[in-house]
């Protein structure tokens, strides 16, 4: 499995044009004072799916053959992903079936079942979910669709960063959260090629430390998955986007489940926006660090807002210890 050109990015830009307008990026002065960087926030929660996840799944649907099609898709998910097959199967017509872990965020399950997939639930963790999604693939005859080791979806959530550096074009650095590792794949491969001179670094969460550490120990590691962000909550890294990491990104960091509710609460107060934990976890991982970014131009990509209704109260109810800048 070779990873995409940049020539498949700007396909993609093309395909996705007909389906999904550009997201906006704004600078707020509030987050400035916060981080003592000038911090442009790029909205993928404005997506009609809630998530940048929806740009792969459009990509990588519109490209099945015609037999593929008929038969469907499955893939598994602990929200996101599985909102963009469901979109972009209700777009072209595709059967599609998810599996959840159980007792998923019911925001992102009622979701997917009103876009007409079907929804199974099963295992503790998205560990657990991915090889009965397998087995599912294997018994209907469906394709399964991975959350990152397919080139298509990185060329189609890739376009979020050609966006970006067309909106942006000088950038020191973007941050970028991870759970799979497409997106900050995606945003190395098309840095590379439109913004060399911008540092992408990735983020994931402590407690889910497996791709952090893959990319750390140069190969793809299990690791116990605990967090509660949903987005970032994977025990193993992704052979595909690991293998693009390594050649290209410039750091990786860990932030804590308290660092990235508070930087949710920060973005809901200072930004008048609804980040659900993983859309956070870029802006905490720049507040965690105010040495490294003093100064300079950084963007946050606020990956999604599908905050359960849960996670919203414990939110806005939270006795936050993180000095909060006037
Ligand atoms: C909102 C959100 N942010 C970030 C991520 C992590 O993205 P990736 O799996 O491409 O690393 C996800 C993954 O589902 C997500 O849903």
């Amino acid at each position: 499995m070779e990873p995409p050109t940049i020539a498949d990015v700007l396909d993609a830009q093309r395909l996705l044009a007909a389906h999904l307008p550009p997201t906006p990026i704004w600078n707020y002065p509030a987050l400035d004072a916060a981080a003592g960087a000038t911090v442009f926030v790029k909205h993928e929660n404005t997506q009609p799916t809630g998530a940048f996840k929806v740009r792969g799944g459009i990509t990588l649907l519109s490209r099945l053959d015609p037999a593929a099609r008929r038969r469907g898709v499955v893939g598994y998910s602990t929200g996101n992903h599985a909102q963009s097959l469901a979109y972009a199967a209700r777009l072209f017509g595709v059967p599609c079936t998810i599996v959840m872990p159980e007792h998923p965020n019911p925001a992102k399950a009622d979701a997917v079942r009103r876009l007409g997939a079907e929804l199974v639930e099963y295992g503790a963790t998205f560990d657990d979910a991915a090889p009965y999604a397998r087995s599912l693939a294997d018994e209907r005859g469906m394709r399964l669709v991975s959350a990152a080791d397919e080139p298509d979806i990185i060329a189609g959530v890739a376009t979020a960063y050609a966006e970006l550096f067309a909106q942006q074009p000088y950038l020191d650095a973007v941050v970028v959260p991870v759970g799979s590792g497409s997106g900050a794949a995606a945003a190395c491969l098309v840095a590379a090629a439109l913004a060399p001179q911008c540092e992408v670094i990735a983020v994931q969460a402590a407690d889910s430390p497996a791709a952090h550490d893959s990319w750390r120990a140069g190969e793809v590691v299990r690791r116990p998955n605990r967090t509660a962000v949903e987005g970032l909550a994977t025990g193993s890294g992704f052979a595909l986007p690991q293998r693009i990491l390594r050649e290209r990104l410039a750091d990786f960091v860990l932030v804590d489940d308290d660092e990235i509710a508070a930087a949710q609460w920060r973005l809901l107060r200072d930004v008048h926006t609804l980040a659900e934990g993983a859309g956070a976890a870029a802006l905490a991982a720049v507040l965690a660090d105010p040495d490294r970014f003093a100064g300079r131009r950084v963007a946050v990509v606020c990956t999604g807002g599908n905050a359960s209704e849960a996670e919203l109260r414990r939110c806005a109810e939270r006795p936050y210890t993180v000095a909060v800048a006037q």
